[in-house]
């Protein structure tokens, strides 16, 4: 079967196709899953130049979707045909965050993906929606879950709230669909004028290029009639926080999911603390969370929006499309 192997030192040219055994039968408690998509995501790109250490020969890509062809003794959530999509943490079950680390995310601390067969337990995914193609259920994994958990787990969003989303990449426009479905109004932010059109056309509510509006926290605070949202999705960090900390209301919630901007930078405290918001960190989520996701999803209709995808054997084109930061969206790649 076809794969992607990274050697070290990790980068985009060191992504190499190689051709591996068939990994055979499922044993107890696990299923053989036919791959037929991935979706990129900034993690992932970190993996791969380098930036998050990993092992030589990794497999990458920690997002896979595909069809259940065999299941092993004593599986009984599965069937052979099942459309699946696999788990950001294969053994964070449920309840409260039970892991900091990538030791366990496949592409990461394990091998991933970007490969045709895998042989895993079966908690390693879950059932895909009803309707999808591998593509769209492959961006569920880590983007779909990052912005369900931001605004339907941690930030319990009710219609008639606010939500502020920061850029168009994977996390952000889950983000705004989902906020849209759930009868929220949505603000939106790029760096582009076009996404802009792009984004109001998704439903975004009011939009902000944060370029030509370097102060686009007091620019949503106008928006919002001086209140602020209630939602904040922060994927920049340290270069967007003090911005997101000022267009958050008075007793909001900023999920700190990203760090586009840097990995550290100083945080406005008294700003945050005089207005008494609620920082909450969080890395994607637990499997019982994909799966009333992928029930939620089924229930509005939201399909992700892919802004393009590649074959496997394109993967280095497919992270340097995702690096030129032209991409609205997900990126898929196609096995
Ligand atoms: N904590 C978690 O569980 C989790 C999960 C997924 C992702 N993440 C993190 O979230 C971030 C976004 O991930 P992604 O997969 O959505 O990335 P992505 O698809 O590559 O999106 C990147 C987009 O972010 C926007 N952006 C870049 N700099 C910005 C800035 N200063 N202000 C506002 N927007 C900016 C750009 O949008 P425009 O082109 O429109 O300007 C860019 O296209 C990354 O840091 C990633 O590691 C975290």
């Amino acid at each position: 079967m076809q794969a992607i192997k990274l050697s070290l030192p990790a980068s985009l040219d060191n992504l190499k196709r190689v051709e591996l055994a068939d990994p055979g039968q499922p044993g107890a408690g696990q299923i053989r899953v036919r791959i037929h998509a991935c979706s990129l995501n900034f993690h992932d790109y970190a993996v791969v130049t380098g930036a998050l250490p990993t092992a030589d020969g990794r497999i990458p890509m920690a997002d896979g979707a595909g069809v259940v062809e065999a299941v092993g003794e004593g599986v009984s959530e599965f069937e052979v045909g099942d459309a699946v999509v696999s788990c950001f943490f294969p053994h964070w079950h449920d309840g409260g965050p039970a892991i900091a680390d990538f030791s366990t995310t496949p592409g990461d601390g394990v091998d991933g993906y970007a490969r045709e067969v895998v042989i895993q337990p079966s908690h390693w995914f879950t059932h895909a929606p009803k309707g999808y193609s591998h593509a769209e259920a492959a961006t569920l994994t880590t983007a779909g879950l990052t912005a369900w958990r931001a605004l339907v787990v941690d930030g319990a969003l009710k219609a008639g709230e606010t939500v502020l989303v920061l850029g168009t990449g994977g996390v952000s426009i889950f983000a705004l669909q989902l906020a849209k479905a759930m009868g929220a109004t949505v603000i939106a932010t790029s760096s582009s004028d076009a996404k802009l059109a792009k984004v109001r056309e998704l439903g975004a509510d009011h939009t902000l290029n944060y370029r030509t509006h370097p102060e686009w926290g007091a620019e949503v605070l106008k928006l919002t009639g001086g209140r602020g949202v209630d939602h904040v999705v922060e994927v920049g960090g340290p270069g967007t926080l003090p911005q997101s900390i000022n267009a958050c209301r008075i007793g909001g919630h900023i999920a700190l999911i990203g760090v586009l901007t840097g990995w550290a930078g100083p945080v406005p405290t008294a700003a945050l603390m005089a207005r008494q918001q609620r920082l909450q960190g969080l890395i994607v989520g637990s499997r019982q969370q994909q799966i009333e996701m992928v029930r939620g999803l089924e229930a509005t209709g939201i399909k992700p929006i892919i802004d393009s995808t590649f074959p496997l054997a394109d993967i280095a084109k497919a992270f340097a499309h995702e690096a030129s930061g032209a991409h609205l969206g997900k990126i898929c790649l196609s096995l």
